[in-house]
């Protein structure tokens, strides 16, 4: 809540997500656990489309680039080679009055605690990741991790996934998959979270042509977001200074996006030259070199990765999509994303309407998540499906008895026309897949 206590854009579509069942707190009847989040049917909807159309651009389409769905739990030794067991942390401070955790970085130490004003503590390091132990005993050598971030299983299996794939380098290796990280300060609702799911695509090239690659995929992905339906005035890119490039990277850039708390990072870009596999080399001991056949030689390959999070991008999809209008609010996701491609409504549960209407629904779910619905006045139905985002709305009504046209309403305009009941199939088709 806002400090005049009206409600910021984000607290009103914290309540929307909730209402209509797309985000819930996690834990909820438990007063809740902080920073994880649970998604509702519609927001499970919203994530599977979301994953699809990034899998469509990096997978299918592609034929330089293969799938992988690696472990969550790995080799322990792979966070020490990977840097991240010993560099992986941020700084953090302690008040010392009410007990709240700062990241060193984000306060002003002159000032004090953000939230009392109270006496902060030196800042101290903090490492992100989760610990957890394998087996049963709970000892310094059962230690594993939850990864916290999905690039790392690329990298121990390119060997693998190249020979599978029966690939040449240049290619790529994608990755979709959950990641956790013990953040000092978590928020924006599902912003920044400790249990969150990336979307990484790792694209390994000779050495030499990183440059070239890396500036390729920069434009590939801010391109993608156009599928994703977001407005392009609302995107930007942020070049890392020396100081912001993480341990592995000699050159990044962010995509950032115009959130209501700010201009903040949706993807991230970066060129990890050889780090990763080099260092895999060193603490395996297993040769990880290509070997290019055309020009005889052996290499460790360079990295690009391109690196992004399924629930910020679903908030960047949400905030973008959020628009409040004298009668209504109205979610205007794009309808490859919308959870719900079309309502049916029978006008009154009367003169064969309802019998017409549940048939439609029948005939369309086969191939479109569609919704039925006949409680209530026409007009709320709409409204209630323009909050979830649904972009048609299909009505069946006197007409459709007469003749067998029904009454297609858009969401965004809110414009009304009739086709015939038979071509609704592919006019969703045409505009959903
Ligand atoms: N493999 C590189 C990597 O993990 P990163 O910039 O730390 O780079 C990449 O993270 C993306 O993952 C971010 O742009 C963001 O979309 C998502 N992400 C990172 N931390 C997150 C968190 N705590 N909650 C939600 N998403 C997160």
């Amino acid at each position: 809540m806002a400090k005049n206590n009206a409600p910021t854009l984000m607290d009103k579509l914290g309540s929307l997500c909730k209402r209509r069942g797309y985000v819930f707190q996690s834990s909820e009847i438990y007063g809740g656990l902080n920073s994880c989040y649970d998604y509702g049917p519609l927001g499970t909807e919203l994530k599977k489309n979301v994953k699809e159309l990034w899998w469509k651009a990096m997978v299918y389409e592609r034929d330089d680039i293969e799938g992988l769905d690696s472990s969550i739990l790995m080799h322990p030794q792979i966070w020490k080679a990977s840097g991240h067991v010993d560099g992986f942390t941020d700084p953090m401070v302690d008040c010392k009055e009410c007990k709240m955790r700062w990241r060193a970085d984000q306060v002003d130490r002159d000032k004090g605690c953000p939230n009392c004003g109270g006496e902060l503590t030196e800042p101290r390091m903090f490492n992100l990741m989760f610990k957890t132990f394998m087996g049963p005993v709970e000892n310094e050598a059962s230690v594993v991790y939850l990864r916290p971030e999905t690039a790392q299983g690329i990298y121990v299996n390119f060997h693998n996934v190249r020979e599978a794939g029966r690939q040449k380098i240049p290619f790529g290796i994608a990755q979709i998959g959950k990641a956790f990280r013990n953040e000092i300060t978590p928020g924006n609702f599902i912003f920044r979270t400790r249990e969150f799911e990336q979307m990484e695509m790792q694209f390994f090239v000779k050495p030499g042509s990183d440059e070239e690659w890396f500036d390729y995929w920069k434009e590939k992905r801010v391109a993608w977001y156009e599928r994703l339906g977001i407005k392009k005035d609302k995107l930007r890119f942020h070049q890392h200074s020396e100081k912001e490039l993480a341990h592995y990277a000699k050159k990044a850039f962010d995509i950032e996006y115009e959130f209501p708390f700010g201009w903040s990072e949706i993807e991230g870009i970066h060129n990890r030259t050889d780090f990763d596999l080099l260092r895999h080399q060193e603490y395996s001991g297993k040769d990880l070199r290509y070997y290019d056949q055309e020009a005889n030689e052996k290499y460790i390959p360079y990295v690009i990765e391109t690196s992004t999070g399924v629930d910020r991008l679903m908030l960047t999809a949400l905030v973008d999509a959020y628009e409040e209008e004298a009668e209504r609010v109205v979610l205007r996701l794009k309808p490859q994303i919308a959870p719900i491609k079309a309502a049916v409504f029978p006008l009154v549960k009367k003169d064969g309407m309802p019998e017409i209407a549940q048939k439609l629904f029948a005939d369309l779910k086969r191939d479109f998540k569609v919704f039925y619905d006949e409680a209530g006045s026409v007009g709320r139905r709409y409204r209630r499906q323009d909050e979830a985002g649904t972009p048609y709305c299909i009505t069946i009504d006197g007409e459709t008895v007469k003749d067998g046209t029904v009454t297609i309403r858009d969401r965004d305009s809110m414009e009304q026309f009739r086709i015939d009941q038979g071509k609704v199939f592919d006019f969703l088709r045409e505009r959903i897949i």
